[in-house]
């Protein structure tokens, strides 16, 4: 299936009951600057001495959270540490969790969100290597850098070819890291968002706790015994991007669902669509999953 064949999650279901949902009204947009508290997680390598330093400061209505981190990085504490490029959404270097949620700095604004201070701290699943920075080569580890791709801008540059009638898109992923940290296996929470953080406006989700990634199970914890070391899960972006290899290249099916369902595949994943529900790009990933799944006769756990 291509990636113009799904659907984006967050896009209101239509039931045979009650039909197409009419989207919600957007909520008013701020039309004034507000003084907030923007709440920083800072710490060393690998999560060293974390603790939360606050900057208090007056936010515009335009003001993205990266707009804001600029001007504190520049006005108050150029010791901060995070990573940005584009400032448009389409790098993925500025991914972190804002409020409890992965999201994209560069298009979050801060009045938006609608609290009166706003939490910022690192993805989880991918070691951090200081203040809101991590180290992406976990993901990338996993992602062959032979895998190719057609993203929509080059389409829109480049055109369509003589004799050819259409691309596929295969992929819109922007390598951010969102749906790695959102992925209660791979983030070691192991665990669905309750029903009230999933209900949680935008915004409103308190902050969880940094877990290690890969936590070790609870029960072997109790016990004093070392449990057998788990194999890691790659994770939900490689393996979107190895469902986007075996579109393109079905004479590769063997060798590709080899990766697929080795011992950091599929098998990991629990089906908490955390994800789709967290990627800013509309990949829908665990659909990409469950088509590795059903690929090789799975389905079921
Ligand atoms: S699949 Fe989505 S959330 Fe995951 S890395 Fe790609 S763009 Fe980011
Ligand atoms: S700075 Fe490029 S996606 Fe945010």
């Amino acid at each position: 299936m291509s990636d113009a064949d799904k659907t984006v999650p967050d896009t209101p279901a239509a039931t045979p009951e009650s039909g197409p949902q009419p989207a919600p009204a957007p909520a008013p947009e701020p039309r004034q600057a507000r003084m907030l508290t923007v709440r920083v997680q800072r710490s060393g390598p690998g999560g060293a001495n974390a603790r939360f330093d606050d900057y208090r400061l007056s936010v515009g209505p335009e003001d993205s959270v990266l707009d804001v981190l600029d001007r504190i990085r520049v006005e108050t504490d150029p010791t901060l540490v995070y990573r940005h490029s584009c400032h448009h959404s389409s790098c993925g270097t500025c991914a972190m969790r804002i409020n409890g949620r992965e999201r994209l700095a560069c298009i979050t604004r801060m009045l938006a969100l609608g609290t009166d201070v706003v939490t910022l701290e690192p993805l989880r699943s991918l070691p951090v290597l200081g203040d809101l920075m991590v180290d992406m080569r976990p993901m990338f580890a996993h992602i062959d850098p032979d895998w190719g791709y057609v993203r929509p801008v080059e389409k829109a540059s480049t055109g369509v070819p003589h004799g050819v009638a259409r691309y596929t898109r295969l992929e819109n992923c922007i390598e951010c890291g969102a749906c790695m940290s959102a992925c209660p296996v791979s983030n070691g929470t192991n665990d669905m968002p309750s029903a009230a953080a999933q209900a949680a406006p935008q915004g409103t989700a308190q902050s969880a706790p940094q877990a290690a990634p890969q936590a070790a199970p609870q029960a072997a914890q109790d016990t004093g015994e070392s449990p057998p070391a788990e194999p890691m899960f790659m994770g939900p972006a490689p393996l979107a991007a190895l469902n986007r290899e075996l579109a393109r290249h079905p004479e590769r099916r063997e060798e590709l669902l080899h990766i697929g369902k080795g011992p950091h595949g599929e098998r990991h994943c629990r089906r908490h669509l955390a994800c789709s529900r967290a990627c800013p790009s509309g990949v829908y990933p665990a659909k990409d999953i469950m088509d590795i799944r059903m690929m090789h006769g799975g389905g079921k756990d």
